[in-house]
């Protein structure tokens, strides 16, 4: 494989990059997908995972991806870390970055901890969430799977359902479908609906499910973030679960082909019924999981080879 040029050595947020940019991720991605075991292309590179926040499917299939592309991947345990003497996440990184290391990913609960990071250190940043901003490897992978399913992502009607506010799955799917020319509808009770934001793309916004899905080609799910909500008082349950529980009653409100996707992890029965979740016809979440090994592949690759051109 060629090195494609990625405007930048990090990946932060979705927000900062061009419709070309968002294409070019797509591309990498659907090679990887086509050619898993494409070759130890970047052989004797290091990538450190630094998760500050819970993760299973990010920070295992960033691992797959670095070591699939033949680079060490080391992930640094934070509950036995220097962190834990008192170190601050600035040194923290630094002393990552002056091992020689080529990539950090780093995950945090704070919003706007990757781009201080990347102005700190030599490494590659790649963002693997940060607090309720953004998740940009998430919308990749999101997006892929929407053009694999779907064949194209302009025009259709995609639907984002659950606690919005709080998500940075949905902000970074927002701006990257967005770009790309879905129409997009938000779905949630106000408490859980963002701010009207001038630099999000526009969006049609609803209150109820069945209307929000009506005609819609991807239902988009998303679990109530309670970690996320600073304090705030949490959502009655039972009465999220009566209005937004997607099931097939209201799935069929959509069009007869929609996809079911979830980034996870699922809270099954709050925001969806184990029977759309296992649905094989409109289900795709275990293929959005798949795909995410391969979004990374295409990220690491990028950012790793852009390093490469400099040096
Ligand atoms: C998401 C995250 O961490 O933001 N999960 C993920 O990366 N697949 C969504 C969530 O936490 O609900």
């Amino acid at each position: 494989m060629t090195s494609a040029i990625f405007p930048s050595p990090h990946l932060i947020s979705i927000a900062d990059l061009s419709a070309e940019t968002l294409e070019t991720l797509l591309t990498r991605t659907a090679r990887f997908a086509d050619h898993p075991d494409a070759g130890s292309l970047h052989r004797g590179r290091s990538v450190v995972n630094l998760f500050y926040e819970n993760s299973t499917r990010t920070r295992l299939s960033f691992e797959l991806a670095a070591k699939r592309l033949g680079c060490e991947v080391m992930n640094i345990d934070i509950a036995t870390s220097s962190v834990k003497k008192g170190e601050s996440l600035g040194d923290t990184a630094r002393t990552i970055s002056a091992m020689g290391v080529d990539a950090i990913v780093i995950r945090h609960e704070n919003a706007g901890v990757a781009a201080e990071i990347a102005a700190l250190v030599d490494c590659a940043v790649i963002n693997g969430g940060d607090g309720t901003n953004e998740h940009p490897t998430q919308a990749l992978l999101d997006a892929f799977t929407i053009k694999q399913q779907k064949g194209r992502i302009a025009g259709l009607t995609v639907a984002i359902c659950g606690d919005i506010r709080h998500s940075r799955v949905a902000k970074s799917n927002l701006h990257f479908l967005g770009k790309l020319g879905a129409n997009l509808r938000l779905i949630a009770p106000d408490a859980l609906m963002p701010e009207p934001n001038a630099a999000l793309p526009s969006v049609a916004r609803y209150g109820r499910l069945e209307d929000g899905i009506k005609d819609a080609d991807v239902i988009m799910m998303l679990r109530i973030q309670l970690e996320r909500m600073n304090g705030a008082a949490p959502p009655d349950l039972a009465a999220y679960q009566a209005a937004y529980r997607l099931d097939h009653t209201l799935l069929a409100k959509a069009k007869p082909d929609a996809i079911v996707m979830h980034p996870g992890p699922l809270n099954r029965t709050i925001e969806i019924t184990d029977a759309v979740a296992d649905d094989a016809r409109h289900s795709v979440i275990l293929r959005q999981v798949r795909n995410g090994v391969s979004a990374r592949m295409a990220v690491l690759d990028l950012l790793l080879s852009r390093r490469s051109a400099a040096v």
